[in-house]
């Protein structure tokens, strides 16, 4: 197989895989560029910060998740229990007194945490004081 050979077919093959339709013999600039053009340089430093910017925008939560969610994620295991004394969801009993005090108040608790036993932000890294209220309110909306 001859030398020419060789690069020519290599030609086909890098057009083929870079899905351009250009024939290996196709002397115009565009395919000459195509096939000429450095492996690697298919995403310019552009390219990469737009697709950064867009993983990072797609990331970004689209809005607070609802009551029940964060009540799932960062709650249930202590209030959907009992776990530790926690009052359960649902157990108006064990609410009413604590309900009496009133929302602000339960809130702040919430937030600030409660007789050491309650965590503060029920301990959750990654919920926001809008997901922590959210939380609260599906507790007290099952009494
Ligand atoms: C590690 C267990 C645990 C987790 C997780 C937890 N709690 Fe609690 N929570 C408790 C316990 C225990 C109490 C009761 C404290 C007491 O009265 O001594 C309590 C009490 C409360 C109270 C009543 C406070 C008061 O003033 O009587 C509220 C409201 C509350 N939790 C909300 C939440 C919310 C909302 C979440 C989730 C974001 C959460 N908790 C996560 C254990 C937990």
């Amino acid at each position: 197989m001859s030398l020419l050979r060789n690069l020519l077919l290599a030609g086909v093959a890098a057009a083929s895989l870079s899905g351009m339709a250009y024939a290996a013999n196709d002397m115009s600039p565009e395919a000459i560029a195509e096939r000429t053009k450095p492996v690697g340089s298919v995403y310019t430093a552009a390219d990469l910060e737009g697709i950064v910017e867009t993983a990072a925008a797609s990331s970004e939560p689209a809005g607070p998740r609802s009551g029940e969610a964060v009540y799932t994620a960062a709650c249930a295991a202590c209030h959907g229990t009992g776990a530790a004394g926690a009052p359960i969801k649902g157990d108006a009993d064990a609410w009413a007194p604590r309900v009496a005090q009133g929302r602000d108040t339960l809130l702040t608790h919430v937030m600030e945490g409660f007789n050491v036993v309650m965590p503060a932000r029920g301990a959750c890294g990654n919920c926001s004081d809008e997901e922590l209220e959210l939380a609260l309110d599906y507790m007290l909306e099952a009494l």
